[in-house]
Formats: structure tokens, sequence, C-alpha cells
């Protein structure tokens, strides 16, 4: 048993529905950011902090997701005879991650795909890892989360500043500022009212949890929206132990959002060294039009 984090839950189970009907039939987490799904950026996140374990929770019309991550045979042997030595090198990679499944039947909520994963988890802290908000590389906040959990011993959440009005997206804290960006909370509220929020701190898809959290979740109703949540049963488990936020000010894209997902794939492209040029100047193109029109 490990008492460091070494294993990372996927919930890659929803239905996916602000990115209909494009997810009617496959999973959002395959929607590509430029050349690379929304799951891989995720993933390749945790393996540059020595996360050695992955389970993805899928459901329905999620095979693609295994598919991604298994041997592709006769692509391989293509790229090989083709001599596209580097192509076929990254797409190898994915071959050796050591990735599980577990299926989540019916999309009950985040707070049952996580309870899904208790068999694989068992007595060892964990991070989750929301694949839909894309930290770019570069930005160290799992790690940090991670360098936090193993000072506290607690769980820790991740946490941003977002406008009032955007609270009701979210689960928001209330919290007691510890020291720099480490917040002690005190309890949280799903997607509250702006008029009631009581911050405008909200959890981003970035959680190191203890296994702890799995008999909460075993015995939770279903909360808002008639989905088991995880911020429910992290508010019982505050009753029990002390939790942590740390406060992230990097870089993040909200992807399971439509606007949120055209700014990462923008930002994204304009940082590829294939397409940084002619993007930039497309993007130069467009502006001036849409002056001109004016
Ligand atoms: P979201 O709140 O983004 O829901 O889930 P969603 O179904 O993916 O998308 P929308 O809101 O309908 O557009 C947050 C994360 O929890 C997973 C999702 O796959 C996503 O990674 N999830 C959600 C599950 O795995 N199972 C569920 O029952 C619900």
């Amino acid at each position: 048993m490990s008492e460091d984090v070494k294993k990372a839950i996927f919930p890659a189970a929803g239905l996916g529905t602000r990115f209909l009907p494009a997810t009617k039939a496959s999973p959002k987490e395959m929607l590509p950011i430029v050349d690379k799904p929304m799951i891989q950026y995720g993933v390749e996140e945790a393996l540059a902090c020595d996360i050695q374990e992955f389970i993805i929770i899928t459901g329905k019309h999620k095979r693609s997701i295994e598919d991604h991550f298994d041997y592709a045979f006769e692509l391989e042997e293509k790229l090989k005879k083709s001599g596209k030595d580097k192509l076929l090198e990254e797409i190898n990679r994915l071959n050796q991650i050591k990735l599980g499944y577990i299926r989540q039947g019916y999309a009950l909520g985040l707070g049952h795909a996580i309870l899904c994963a208790k068999p694989f988890v068992k007595d060892e802290p964990f991070a989750v890892i929301l694949s839909d908000d894309i930290i770019p590389p570069g930005e160290t906040l799992l790690l940090d989360m991670i360098k936090l959990y193993r000072k506290l011993k607690s769980p820790v959440l991740a946490l941003e500043k977002v406008p009032l009005q955007e609270v009701k997206r979210y689960g928001v804290i209330s919290g007691t500022k510890e020291w720099d960006s480490v917040f002690r909370i005190n309890s949280l509220v799903e997607k509250p009212d702006p008029a009631q929020a009581p911050s405008s701190m909200a959890i981003i898809g970035r959680y190191i949890l203890t296994p702890d959290i799995f008999d909460i979740l075993a015995k939770a109703k279903p909360g808002k929206g008639g989905e088991v949540q995880l911020t429910d049963a992290i508010n019982i488990l505050l009753q029990k132990r002390p939790i942590y936020g740390y406060l992230f000010s990097g870089k993040r894209y909200d992807a399971g959002d439509k606007l949120g997902y055209l700014k990462a794939t923008v930002d994204f492209a304009l940082n590829n060294p294939d397409l940084s040029k002619a993007f930039k100047k497309y993007l130069f193109d467009v502006t001036r039009n849409m002056k001109r029109a004016k």
C-alpha cells in the first residue's frame, strides 16, 4: 500500500450534453485539442507527477477511449514501413501506460463515478482528474497538490477564483487562509446562486482524495440535478477531518464548455511549432476582416 499518491481516477462516463450532438455516440473526452484527445492531456499530466496507475471510469459509447490507449497493430506497421518514426514512437508510448477501465452503468453523477473506482483504489490516497479541465503542460498544479498532500496528509481540492456570475457552474467553498495559496475548507456548496455564494473560489477538476470518501459516497443520496454529488460527500467528510483547498492561479481551460474548448484549441494551436505561424496569420486576417466589417 502506498502512502503517496500513485493512482489516478479519470471519470469519463458523463453524457457530455453541452457538446451534443458531437457527444451522442462518441465521448467528450476524445474531442481533440489540436491533435490530442482531451483525456490524453490529463493522463500525461498525471504521468509527469509520477502517478503510475490509472483507472478510467467509462460508460456507454466510450469504447474509443480504450482503443486510443491500446495497440493499433495495422497503424503501427504502416508508420514503421513509411519511416514515420517520431509518430510511431508517440503512438507506441500510449500503449505502455498502465490503464484500467471500470464501467459506470448509469451516469449517476461524479460522486457515483468515483465510488465505482473503490476496488481499484483500495486503501490509498488518489488523484481525481476531470479531463475536460485542461491544464497546459508546464503548469504544476497537480504536482503542487501532491506535495501539499504529503505535508498535510489530508484531502486537497484545486480551487480557482472565478467571476461571481459563474459560480453557479461550480462547487464553491468557504474557507480560511492558512498560508499563501492554501485554504482550510469550512464548507462547500454545489452550484450556488451568485447572491448566496460563500465566495468566488470554485472547485476545479483536480482532487487529491483519501479512501474514507468511499463509505460516504456509498451511502450518498442523489443531490442537485438528481446526481450523486462529490461535493455533498466532501461536505460530510469535512465533519470528520480537515480538507484543504489549493488556489490555482495558472492557466486552465474549461473544455467541457464550447467557449472554453475553443479557447484551448486556439491557444494550443498558437503554441504548436508546426501550426503557429500560419495560424497566427489566419487569426490576424480574421481580426482585420472583422474590424473592416464594423
Ligand atoms: P460534467 O459535469 O462535465 O458532466 O462531469 P458531463 O456529462 O461530462 O457533461 P455535460 O455537463 O452534460 O455537458 C464532470 C466529469 O465527471 C464525469 C464526466 O465524464 C466528466 O469528466 N462524470 C459525470 C462521470 O464519469 N459520471 C457521471 O455520472 C457524471
